[in-house]
C-alpha cells in the first residue's frame, strides 16, 4: 500500500543528494588503519588533524570521532535497549543516532520530519521545552491537546486528539508529528497499553509520525506488581491507576496498529542515569532507515566529543553498574515520593499520584484563592469561587513566590496545565532540604504573601 507520509522538504533534498565523496570519506573513517588491529585498514592522510604533538597531548580520544556516535557507544546503547526495553526484534547499532541530549534529538527530529508551521501534537500538560525544541530551528509548532489528567491513561483521550486534528485541518494546518512522553512528564503517569494503542491507531489513520520520549523509562518507581519498598497509596481523590511501563519497541502487534516507519523512540543519560551534564541522548529508529540517513547527514551539528563518547560507552557497557544504578534511582525516588506524599496529605494538599520521574503535580487552588484576595489590583473585587481564578493569577503568584517567597517551582502556566492552580514540584533531593523547601513554599502560600 502506498502511504501518504513524507519527511520534511529539506530532508528529502538532503537524502536524495548523497555525495559520493562524502560516502567515500565516511567509509575511510569507519575502517581506520592500525598496525596490529587493522593492518588492512585505510591510512588516513586526509583529515586535517595535527598529530605532531602526540607526546604533549593525551592522544587517546582527542581526535574527531563519529558524528552519529561511535560503533562502541551505539552497540552499548543497543545492548541497554535490548535488555531493558524488551524490543520485538533486537535493536542494532545502525538503528541508533547519538546526539548531545534529548533536547537536541527533538530539534533534529523536528527538522527531519516537519516543514515550517507544521503541527506537532502534544497532550497537555507537557514538558514545556518541547515548544522551543521543535520551533527555534525547525519552525514546527506545538499544539497542545487538552487531555484532562483523569484521562491520560485512558484510550478515550484519542477523542481530544481527533478534535484537535479536525480543528487544525479546518485551518489548513498539516499535523505532522506527535510527541508522546511515556512515562509522562509532568504527571508522572505511565500510559496504559490501551491508551498507547489508541493513539497509534489515530496517528496511522492520518499518517502522523509519533516520537516516543521514553527518557523516564527506567525511573518507574511504583508498579502494579512488585515494588522495591512499600508504596503508600494515594489519600486523595485523584485516580491512582498503576501500569507497567511498556516501550513501544516491545509491541508485538505494532504492525497492526501503525505503519512502524512512523514510530521513533528517544532516550538518554539525563534522567534514568542522572547524568544530565554529559549531554548525551539517542534516537532509536529501527523501522525507518530514511530517518537514520537524514539524521546522519546533520549529525555534525550535534555530535558529542570523542572523549565523552568513549567514557559513556564504558559506563553503559558495565551491566552490573547500570543494574545497581537504575535500581538505586528507583528506590530513592520511591522513598522520597512516599515522604512528599505523606507531607502533602498531612497538609491536606491534593496531588496527582505519580508512578515515575522525579516530579509531582500539586493542587494549590485554595492557596491561590487566598493570595489573589490578598493581592487585588485597584478596581478588582474579592473572589470566593475557585473557578474564577485565572492563569494570570497563577502566573503572578509564581513571580511573587520567586521574588518574595524565595522559592522556585514550575507553575501550571509553564507546563500547560488544564486549569489554573496546579504546580509541578521536583522531589529528587535530600529529604531535609526538600522538606525545608516545601515548608518555605507552603508557609509563603499560607501567609498569602500580602507583603
Ligand atoms: C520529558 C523530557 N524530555 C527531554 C528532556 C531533555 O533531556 P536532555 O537533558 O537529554 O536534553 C527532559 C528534561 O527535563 C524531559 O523531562
Amino acid at each position: 500500500m502506498t502511504r501518504n507520509f513524507t519527511l520534511s522538504n529539506s530532508t528529502i533534498e538532503n537524502i536524495s543528494d548523497e555525495s559520493p565523496s562524502l560516502v567515500a570519506s565516511r567509509n575511510a573513517m569507519a575502517d581506520p588503519y592500525h598496525p596490529v588491529k587493522n593492518p588492512n585498514g585505510i591510512l588516513n592522510l586526509g583529515i586535517a588533524a595535527n598529530k605532531l604533538q602526540g607526546d604533549l597531548l593525551i592522544k587517546k580520544d582527542l581526535d574527531y570521532g563519529n558524528a552519529c556516535g561511535s560503533e562502541e557507544l551505539r552497540k552499548s546503547v543497543s545492548t541497554l535497549v535490548n535488555k531493558y526495553f524488551n524490543p520485538i526484534s533486537p535493536v542494532i547499532s545502525s538503528h541508533i543516532i547519538v546526539t548531545n541530549g534529548v533536547t537536541s534529538a527533538m530539534d533534529k527530529l523536528a527538522s527531519v520530519i516537519c516543514n515550517h508551521e507544521e503541527a506537532v501534537l502534544v497532550s497537555e500538560p507537557y514538558y514545556s521545552f518541547l515548544t522551543t525544541d521543535v520551533n527555534l530551528v525547525a519552525k514546527a509548532v506545538v499544539h497542545g491537546v487538552p487531555v484532562p489528567p483523569s484521562e491520560i491513561q485512558s484510550p478515550s483521550q484519542v477523542n481530544y486528539y481527533e478534535s484537535k486534528y479536525r480543528e487544525l485541518s479546518s485551518l489548513g494546518i498539516t499535523v505532522k508529528m506527535i510527541i508522546l512522553c511515556n512515562p509522562h512528564n509532568p504527571t508522572g503517569k505511565v500510559y496504559s497499553r490501551a491508551a498507547l494503542e489508541a493513539i497509534l491507531r489515530f496517528a496511522n489513520k492520518y499518517d502522523i509520525y509519533v516520537i516516543f520520549d521514553e527518557i523516564y523509562a527506567l525511573s518507574v518507581y511504583r508498579s502494579p506488581t512488585k515494588n522495591i519498598i512499600n508504596s503508600i497509596g494515594s489519600s486523595n481523590n485523584h485516580s491512582d491507576e498503576l501500569y507497567t511501563f511498556e516501550s513501544v519497541l516491545s509491541f508485538d502487534n505494532l504492525n497492526e496498529l501503525i505503519d512502524p516507519r512512523l514510530v521513533v523512540v528517544v532516550h538518554g543519560l539525563s534522567k534514568d542515569f542522572c547524568m544530565n551534564g554529559f549531554r548525551v541522548g539517542w534516537i532509536i529508529s529501527p523501522f525507518n532507515s530514511d530517518i537514520i540517513k537524514a539524521l546522519s547527514k546533520i549529525s555534525p551539528f550535534s555530535y558529542i566529543s570523542a572523549f565523552t563518547d568513549r567514557l559513556v560507552a564504558n559506563i553503559l557497557s558495565d551491566a552490573e553498574f547500570i543494574d545497581v544504578l537504575t535500581y538505586t534511582v528507583r528506590r530513592n525516588l520511591l522513598i522520597n515520593y512516599n515522604k512528599i506524599t505523606a507531607f502533602l496529605s498531612q497538609k491536606n494538599i491534593s496531588y496527582i499520584p505519580a508512578q515515575a520521574g522525579n516530579f509531582i503535580l500539586i493542587d494549590i487552588k485554595p492557596f491561590l484563592l487566598i493570595w489573589k484576595n490578598n493581592n487585588l489590583q485597584p478596581g478588582e473585587s474579592p473572589i470566593t469561587n475557585i473557578k474564577d481564578l485565572t492563569f494570570d493569577d497563577e502566573y503572578q503568584l509564581w513571580i511573587s513566590s520567586i521574588e518574595k517567597g524565595r522559592i522556585y517551582y514550575s507553575s501550571g502556566v509553564n507546563i500547560k496545565a488544564h486549569e489554573p492552580g496546579w504546580v509541578r514540584l521536583i522531589f529528587s533531593q535530600e529529604w531535609n532540604s526538600l522538606k525545608f523547601g516545601l515548608e518555605r513554599l507552603i508557609d509563603f502560600f499560607e501567609r498569602g504573601s500580602s507583603t
